[in-house]
């Protein structure tokens, strides 16, 4: 391979490096309309859980802008809303577009 050529593929590959993470982020704004939709009934406007959610769950009904939810890695998130005891109805109406959007979101909650 030519110099030149191999500088060529070094900065594509750096670009790209660049790029991944950015694509791969939901857009937060649209996960903020789905959880006023779909989320919010529950886990209430700030994420803490709505009063009548929170007496019936206590506390396995953790802050989503807490710790223990922020710590948790997006793919996680991810897999927590989906796959959730509680979410088996709202999985099926969630593409997974809408999953990542909402995990942006989530992260806008935090405390
Ligand atoms: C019917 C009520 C209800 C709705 C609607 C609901 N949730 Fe939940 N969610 C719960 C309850 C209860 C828990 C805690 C118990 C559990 O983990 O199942 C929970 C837990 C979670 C958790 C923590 C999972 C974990 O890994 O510990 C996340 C994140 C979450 N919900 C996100 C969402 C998002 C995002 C939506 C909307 C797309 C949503 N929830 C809609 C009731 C609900």
């Amino acid at each position: 391979m030519s110099a030149r050529l191999f500088l060529i593929f070094i900065l594509v590959a750096m670009i790209c490096a660049l790029c991944l993470p950015a694509m791969a982020a939901g857009d937060a704004a649209k996960g903020a309309d789905l959880y006023a939709k779909k989320c919010k009934l529950c886990h209430g406007a700030d994420g803490a859980g709505t009063p009548a959610m929170q007496k019936k769950y206590g506390a396995e009904l953790k802050p989503l802008g807490g710790a223990a939810i922020q710590a948790k890695k997006d793919a996680d998130l991810a897999k927590g809303v989906m796959g959730g005891k509680n979410h088996a109805a709202l999985a099926k109406s969630l593409q997974p577009a809408d999953v990542d959007n909402v995990v942006a979101h989530i992260r806008t909650l935090k405390k």
